[in-house]
Order: structure tokens, then sequence, then C-alpha cells
């Protein structure tokens, strides 16, 4: 009996670790495709990981960034950079794209 419940715990914790890395991939999947197309990050910034290379905004491979830096910029904008949090993106879409961005910035 112990060792079942030994047995269900690791088989809890390493499914749960599985499942989250698939979310990952998938967050990383969509948060591309809203940086290329749904939000047109791209025509704007250099990010090596998205294939893109415009320069009227900050190259995101040379800044340092955090998600919630990014999720920051995203939602309220700067200057020519807009302000996706006022009805372009949802917040959702904010999440995603930050999360995206955060983790493929420099590679
Ligand atoms: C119309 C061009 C344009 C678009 C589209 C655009 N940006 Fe920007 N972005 C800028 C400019 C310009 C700045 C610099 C603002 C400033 O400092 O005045 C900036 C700044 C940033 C910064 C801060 C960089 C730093 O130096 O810390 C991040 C992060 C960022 N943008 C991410 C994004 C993401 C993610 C998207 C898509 C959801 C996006 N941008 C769309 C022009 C754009």
């Amino acid at each position: 009996m112990k060792i079942a419940k030994f047995l269900l715990i690791i088989f809890c914790i390493l499914n749960f670790n599985f499942q989250s890395l698939l979310a990952d991939e998938e967050k990383m999947a969509k948060g591309l495709e809203i940086f290329n197309e749904t939000a047109g990050c791209a025509a704007c910034h250099a990010l090596k990981a998205a294939g893109s290379d415009a320069n009227i905004g900050p190259n995101l491979d040379t800044v340092s960034l955090t998600e919630e830096l990014v999720k920051e910029m995203v939602t309220h904008g700067l200057g020519v950079m807009p302000a996706y949090g006022e009805g372009i993106l949802t917040e959702e879409e904010i999440d995603i794209v930050s999360f995206y961005v955060a983790n493929s910035a420099g590679k």
C-alpha cells in the first residue's frame, strides 16, 4: 500500500510537469503567431527567434527584459509603440506574447 501511494504521488508530479511543459510549448507557438501576425510586433522590432529584423523599435534580443516589463510595455505602449491593452489585444494574448518575448529574447 505504501509503495502504491508513493508511485501515485510520483506519477502525479511527473504528470503535472509534463502538462505544464506542454502548456509552455503551446504558449510559445501562440506567442510567435501573435508577435508576427496578430499584433505585428515584428513590423517594428528585431527578434531573431521570430525571424524579424525590423528596427523602428529597440532590438528585443539586445535589451534586458522580464515578462513583467514586456507586459507593461505592451499593455500601455510608449511613444510610437501602440498600447495593446486598449482594445487591440485581449489580456490573455498580452500574457502569451509577453511570455513568448521574455523567453525567446537573445535566443
Ligand atoms: C509601431 C511600431 C511598434 C510596434 C508595432 C511594437 N512596438 Fe514595441 N516599441 C516600439 C518603440 C518605438 C519602442 C521604444 C519606445 C520608447 O522608448 O520610446 C518600443 C519598446 C518596446 C519594448 C521595451 C524595450 C526596452 O528597451 O525595454 C518592448 C518590450 C516592446 N516594445 C515589445 C513589443 C511587443 C511585444 C510588441 C507587439 C505586441 C510591440 N513591441 C509592438 C515600437 C513598436
